[in-house]
């Protein structure tokens, strides 16, 4: 039984008996010490430009880069870095020949024009970042007649008119000197009230995040992503609605560590809220290295070995790591643990969702990693002592749950979350527990489902964007109302001498806020100190059950719990 369960088990988990003790991620024994999965630093580094601030500088360390202005653009004629390097500087050359007199100079291009021109050239760096041009003063810019389109770049940077305007570089010091392109965080702060970055803060989760963080905290926040106008304009948004500063925006790449360490200098704690587990090493390194903390939402089950490899560093330096934060994964293993603290023993603990948002996913860069991941994921759950786990789509396994709201009663399948997988140890009493997630709409659940099954299993990189495609069409066109999230647990146990059932519903319209809520009460327990133990955790296992669902409720997620003495045979576990 014994070998059956580790065979069952990841590799890096196996040498702790696939048990992480106490919620606690464990490293592998004899794991290399680092990981490298060809997205090291060297490929997409920015080239060392002849007169740049930063061109000597090492990589790894930030760049002391002083507010470029007046009127030019400075470029070398053939950046290196690739192919999507070279494409960008074939456009950027272009961009520059349209918009100036290109001329070369000591073994680089100048772009010699006004201030105005070079100013809307910079519009569109930030638009497209190239990660190699950066903005100077040229001698001998001569003003020129302002055209519509210097006039729409001067309102879009929101700079002074012609003439008196100035070029700033497009990354950003986010301590000062950036409140011309931030939305105004460049302001003084005070010491004591602490700066949370949050990286993809003006996306689907992260937009909902910023805003209850900005209700329910006194934080100041960094939203970064690689589009600094859309973060600028969401920060603006935001500070609009709050009457307040408290929200800037930079711009930040994890594959260009030095834009994260420009971006979130200062920051106690980093927020991952974008679809970037892929760069899971990258930044979690940048992270150790600024000494912030560390929260991320990502549905990307590789990070989580990228994170073990990093684990002892993690603890050496005193950092709270926490993974797989958010709706699902997060809140399943922590409801079971709410179940713990009700039912004494606890015998049975299930938990099933379902997701039906409205408009189906929206196509944005998460669904490829959620497309993937469903490709890869797993089917199973634990029975009467051990992992049992389905060859095909767990079908086995499937389970009924009446989720009510509308919603009805809905088969659902086994998948495996990883959160799951320590709380047999953390509860030895549990005979039962599982993550079962519901069908979307028959499209999805017939066609939909049994495709991604097979595309992860042959070719997987190739299938990868067809089958995000197909979950964005088929969730969008064939779902039906009712929409929003319900995450039910189902469980018994005992309780005051005899058994009972315990029922515990949540729900709410919007999948993306019910995230960003399961989050942000993670967040204020933080911010509180009761929620940062130095370590690797997840999510579920490191806060506190109740007063997780407490916030939650506090930010609109309803709550419903049922508790009920079981007369015959528990209709959850039929025993
Ligand atoms: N645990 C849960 O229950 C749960 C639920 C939902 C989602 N999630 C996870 O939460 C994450 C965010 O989901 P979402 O739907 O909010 O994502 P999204 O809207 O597609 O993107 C979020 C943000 O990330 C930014 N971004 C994307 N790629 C980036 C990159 N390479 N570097 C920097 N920023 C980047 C995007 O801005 P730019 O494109 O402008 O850079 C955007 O602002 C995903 O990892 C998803 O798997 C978890």
């Amino acid at each position: 039984m014994v070998s059956a369960r580790l065979a069952d088990t990841p590799r890096w988990l196996r040498h702790h008996g696939g048990k992480p003790a106490d919620g606690r991620i464990c490293r592998p024994a004899g794991a290399p010490a680092g990981l490298s999965r060809g997205l090291g630093h060297g490929g997409t580094q920015r080239p060392a430009l002849a007169d740049d601030p930063g061109a000597d500088a090492s990589p790894t360390k930030p760049e002391p880069r002083p507010p470029a202005c007046g009127g030019g653009i400075s470029l070398p004629p053939e950046p290196a870095g690739g192919r999507r390097a070279g494409r960008s500087a074939c456009w950027g050359a272009e961009l520059l020949s349209e918009r100036g007199r290109v001329e070369p100079s000591a073994g680089r291009a100048v772009l010699r024009c006004d201030a105005l021109r070079a100013r809307s050239v910079a519009v569109h760096l930030l638009e497209r970042p190239l990660g190699w041009a950066t903005c100077r003063p040229v001698a001998g810019c001569e003003e020129g007649a302002e055209t519509e389109g210097d006039r729409h770049a001067r309102r879009r940077l929101g700079s002074a008119p012609h003439g008196q305007g100035r070029l700033r570089q497009r990354r950003l010091d986010p301590a000062g000197g950036a409140g011309a392109l931030t939305g105004g965080c460049g302001g003084e702060r005070a010491m004591d009230t602490p700066t949370i970055g949050i990286l993809g803060g003006y996306g689907n989760v992260g937009r909902h995040l910023v805003r209850l963080l900005l209700q329910h905290t006194e934080a100041h926040l960094v939203v970064a992503g690689r589009h600094l106008l859309r973060a600028r304009e969401f920060a603006r948004e935001c500070n609009a609605q709050a009457g307040s500063e408290r929200v800037c925006a930079t711009y930040a790449h994890p594959m260009e560590p030095d834009s994260l360490k420009h971006a979130f200098d200062g920051a106690q704690l980093l927020i991952l809220a974008s679809p970037t587990g892929r760069f899971a090493e990258q930044t979690a390194l940048a992270a150790l290295e600024m000494g912030c903390d560390w929260l991320d939402v990502q549905f990307y089950t590789p990070k989580l070995e990228a994170l073990h490899h990093l684990r002892e560093r993690i603890e050496s330096a005193g950092r709270c790591f926490v993974t797989d934060a958010g709706f699902a994964p997060g809140l399943p293993a922590l409801l079971v643990r709410y179940a713990a603290t009700q039912l004494e023993p606890l015998e049975v603990a299930n938990v099933f969702a379902v997701i039906n948002p409205q408009g189906g996913f929206p196509k944005t860069p998460s669904l490829y990693e959620f497309a993937r991941e469903l490709m890869r994921c797993r089917y199973g759950a634990y029975r009467d002592g051990q992992w049992r786990f389905s060859s095909g789509l767990g079908l086995g396994e499937v389970r009924q749950s009446e989720f009510g709201f509308a919603f009805g009663t809905r088969t659902c399948l086994p998948l495996l979350l990883e959160e799951m997988r320590a709380l047999p140890e953390r509860l030895p009493s549990l005979q039962e527990t599982g993550f079962y997630i519901a069908g979307f709409n028959w499209l999805v659940d017939w066609v939909g489902a049994p495709l991604l099954w097979l595309t992860g299993r042959m070719f997987p990189t190739l299938w990868v964007r067809p089958m995000a495609n197909l979950l964005h069409w088929a969730t969008r066109v064939f779902s039906t109302p009712p929409h929003g999230a319900i995450l039910r647990l189902e469980s018994c146990g005992w309780r005051e001498g005899g058994r009972q059932n315990l029922v515990v519903q949540l729900y709410h319209p919007d999948p993306y806020l019910f995230t960003a809520a399961a989050v942000a009460a993670g967040v204020l327990q933080y911010l509180r100190g009761e929620g940062r133990k130095p370590g690797l955790w997840f999510a579920g296992y490191l806060y506190d059950p109740d007063t997780t669902l407490q916030e939650m409720r506090a930010m609109g997620v309803q709550m419903t719990q049922q508790r009920s003495p079981i007369r015959g045979a528990c209709p959850f576990c039929r025993r």
